[in-house]
């Protein structure tokens, strides 16, 4: 449980009841959005973080898919409400999958995100995050440029 402002969230591992409101967040956040498919997927994969946060009505506000294999790890999914952004969730949920991926052993996190995607990099830089390489026309809808960004465990 942690608090941010007047939100109370609770963090907790997602379920299949979960993925409705997930789907509807990751719809209203992404042009190429993830389907109910994926999520169902990723769900079955031993090695992945998958994290939701609700309200105190039970409402989700986000999510966060973190893959952790070996030493490293690699943040797959986040994504929160367009309601309930700027209000920390974001941090909220990266700090939460960045911990269990630390836990599990891993000791660099890599991402990849949009160049224009700046409350998301601003997010990942106050994190540690840094760029360390470039992937030309690797997003569709629209078509740009992925940086990709590492974090190191100290
Ligand atoms: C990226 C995302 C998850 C951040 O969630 P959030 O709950 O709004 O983020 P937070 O409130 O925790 O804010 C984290 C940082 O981003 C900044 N930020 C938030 N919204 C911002 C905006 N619209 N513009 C610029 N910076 C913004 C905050 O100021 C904060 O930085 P600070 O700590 O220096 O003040 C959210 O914007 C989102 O769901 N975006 C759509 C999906 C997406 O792009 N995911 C990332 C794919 S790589």
């Amino acid at each position: 449980m942690a608090t941010e402002g007047q939100d109370i969230w609770t963090l907790r591992p997602a379920n299949d009841r979960d993925l409705q409101e997930v789907v509807r967040i990751e719809q209203a956040s992404f042009g190429d959005p993830w389907s109910d498919g994926d999520f169902r997927s990723v769900m079955a994969v031993r090695h992945a973080i998958f994290l939701v946060a609700e309200d105190s009505a039970r409402k989700i506000g986000g999510y966060v898919i973190t893959m952790a294999v070996t030493d490293e790890s690699e943040v797959l999914n986040i994504a929160v409400d367009p309601e309930r952004r700027g209000a920390a969730l974001g941090a909220l949920l990266l700090d939460a999958a960045l911990a269990e991926a630390e836990k599990r052993g891993a000791r660099s996190t890599f991402l990849e995100v949009r160049e224009s995607n700046e409350p998301a990099l601003r997010l990942y830089r106050s994190r540690g995050f840094e760029e360390i390489s470039r992937r030309r026309r690797y997003y569709k809808s629209p078509v740009e440029d992925a940086l990709v960004l590492r974090r190191a465990v100290h």
